[in-house]
């Protein structure tokens, strides 16, 4: 939410912060823009609407080259996506740039504070405030080293909510200074040059070198003094260095039509990356990375599994595979409802919060609301050095690679590998009532990469299928047990890549409501369980089918190879290979990704960049 770039060396920075900014446009795309300090002045060039706008502006009318540079692409929070809300923000005296990602919670008593003191707003941003107590507390010190990066503390300590605040001034041409509370920054090392970013995509092109920030942190880039890290009272810090494990072209399209494609294809190897290295030989689980000991483990009588989104669908097929594999009881809750209602949590609670980018507020929050009790925190998370697992007891990264598509994928399904892993090593460590069975369960996480690639080779179908759906008003999704997730799932990316109304329900829950609404013609995704699952789910779901099919919807069905009973109810037959039942949704849900990105292509949408939305919520 809201992409964040600089540059201090000897390149062009315009190049640099413009190409920063391509790579992190799916952090939002309601503006974008770019400042550069050169020949003693601040020029900055700003426009409402993607990237490309800004690029037309700039062809037309070109900054001066400069050696130090920032750019922001925004996600709009305060003040609507116009021209004068754009970023950077210079203060009234024309001294300094910002540019700003998060919420200042306190700017409006700041913009009173400010307005009373003569100042005229230019914008109707939170930012802004920050433009200008800058400027002011800058003019307020003495010239010497350092001053603007003292400035930046000097603020800070009066500013309240979460933020990544980059700055640069004009008498300052070698220098740049951010500070970040609760919103991400990393810094990118080079020959000789430094980078800022909101995550490592906006400078994986020129280095794989990178600082991780704590919280509340100043830092200072000087191309002479190099990089300087402080807290808000101005104690040193060091920042911890890291080597990001994937390179420029794991960043790029790769042949593909939208990052979206490149990453559902990706998926088999990504689900084997979260899996490499910890399952072992004898069928034992290898996670040496949560580090909470045996006894800590064992201690755990409630789980709750917290997250945010297409993490939350994760969280609740966790929950079936967690409390069966281990007998802990599961609770799932998205993380805005959980932070603010109170949950009963102690010692013996553990919490396992699901983010892709490990940058969301609401989970962030959750996070801090369960160790504030005294819980145990687990992050699942993909983005390496990202706030949450920085903030929690222990972390599983999930190894995906980047995600660029702001509609999680290989997230996702890396998500559900990732809370497999943790339920069977729970049991493992514990001891758990199906024992005999823990090789076979570890072999059949080792089959998933290949079932998955065996289901995208059928994938023709679907597209298909999805030009057919189109012009559909409504699609509804069904499904049972662990198919109930995948068919929210499945409603969720329709509904934000193409922008039609879908809902995933219990398919039980049918008959108490949901099915009025089906009409004739209504298109009806049904998830269907292997019909060797327990309990005979599988016959309640195909009598469902054709509960919906009496009602004249167009039935869409996806089940195991092998399933005939489904046969004589499916409009559209899509088949995956056979899978135990709480794997399941590693398979299924593929389809319905390729089918959500299919329609949205197919009514001319953008898929990678839907409207209204952005990667990485950094807002609650
Ligand atoms: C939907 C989607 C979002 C995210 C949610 C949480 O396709 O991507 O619903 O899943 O915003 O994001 P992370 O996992 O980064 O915390």
């Amino acid at each position: 939410m809201c992409g964040i770039v600089g540059y201090v060396g000897p390149q062009d920075a315009r190049d640099v912060v413009l190409e920063g900014l391509r790579r992190l446009e799916y952090r939002g795309y309601d503006s974008a823009g770019i400042a550069v300090v050169a020949d003693g002045e601040l020029s900055t060039a700003k426009k409402a609407g993607k990237l490309a706008n800004l690029e037309k502006v700039l062809a037309e009318r070109p900054l001066p080259a400069a050696t130090v540079g920032i750019g922001h692409t925004r996600w709009a929070t305060h003040g609507g996506p116009t021209d004068r809300n754009a970023h950077p923000h210079v203060s009234d005296d024309g001294t300094v740039a910002v540019i700003h990602n998060g919420i200042i919670e306190n700017f409006a008593a700041l913009r009173s504070e400010l307005e009373a003191d003569g100042v005229e707003f230019g914008s109707e941003t939170d930012t802004e405030v920050a433009a200008h107590l800058l400027a002011r507390a800058y003019a307020a010190l003495p010239e010497a080293e350092g001053r603007l990066a003292e400035a930046m503390r000097v603020i800070c300590r009066r500013l309240e909510g979460a933020f990544t605040l980059v700055a640069t001034a004009v008498t300052e041409p070698d220098t740049l200074v951010a500070a970040r509370r609760s919103s991400p920054l990393v810094v990118g090392v080079g020959d000789g040059e430094y980078f800022l970013g909101s995550d490592v995509a906006a400078f994986i092109g020129h280095t794989r070198e990178a600082r991780e920030l704590g919280q509340d942190q100043v830092v200072e880039i000087d191309r002479s003094r190099g990089l300087t890290v402080t807290d808000f009272s101005g104690e040193r810090a060091e920042p911890k260095a890291y080597t990001v494990d994937w390179d420029a072209a794991a960043a790029e399209k790769g042949g593909y039509d939208w990052f979206m494609l490149k990453e559902i294809a990706e998926q088999p190897q990504a689900i084997a990356d979260t899996l490499l290295g910890r399952l072992g030989e004898n069928g034992e689980l290898v996670l040496d990375e949560v580090r909470l000991s045996d006894q800590e483990l064992r201690d755990i009588d409630k789980i709750f599994v917290v997250a945010c989104g297409t993490a939350f669908h994760a969280g609740l097929i966790a929950k079936y595979a967690i409390e069966h594999w281990t007998r802990i009881p599961v609770e799932v809750e998205v993380a805005s409802e959980f932070r603010y209602r109170d949950p009963v949590l102690d010692r013996s609670t553990l919490v396992v919060v699901i983010s892709q980018s490990g940058e969301t507020m609401d989970t962030l929050m959750a996070l801090r609301h369960a160790r504030d009790q005294k819980a145990r925190v687990l992050a699942i998370c993909n983005a390496n050095g990202s706030t949450i697992p920085r903030e929690s007891d222990a972390v599983l990264y999930t190894h995906a690679g980047p995600e660029i598509a702001v509609a999680s994928t290989k997230g996702f399904l890396t998500q559900v590998v990732a809370c497999y892993l943790v339920g069977l090593f729970l049991a493992q460590v514990r001891g758990m009532k199906f024992e005999d069975e823990v090789a076979a369960i570890v072999e059949d996480l080792r089959r998933l990469p290949e079932a998955v690639a065996q289901v995208l080779t059928g994938m023709d179908q679907v597209r298909e299928l999805g030009r057919t759906l189109a012009d559909s008003d409504t699609i509804l999704f069904l499904g049972r047990h662990v198919g109930f997730p995948v068919a929210m799932e499945g409603a969720l990316k329709l509904k934000e890549l193409a922008y039609i109304h879908a809902e995933g329900f219990a398919a039980g829950e049918l008959k108490h409501g949901p099915i009025a609404v089906v009409d004739q013609g209504t298109p009806v995704v049904v998830i269907v369980p292997s019909p060797r699952s327990r309990e005979s789910v599988h016959g309640k779901v195909v009598s469902n089918i054709q509960e919906v099919r009496a009602r004249g919807a167009r039935t869409i069905v996806i089940a195991e190879e092998g399933d005939e009973d489904v046969v004589p109810y499916a409009d559209h037959l899509i088949r995956v290979p056979r899978t135990p039942t709480l794997m399941a949704p590693v398979v299924t849900t593929v389809p319905l990704q390729v089918l959500a990105c299919e329609i949205a292509d197919t009514r001319g949408y953008d898929v990678d960049q839907p409207r209204n939305l952005a990667k990485s919520v950094t807002v609650e």
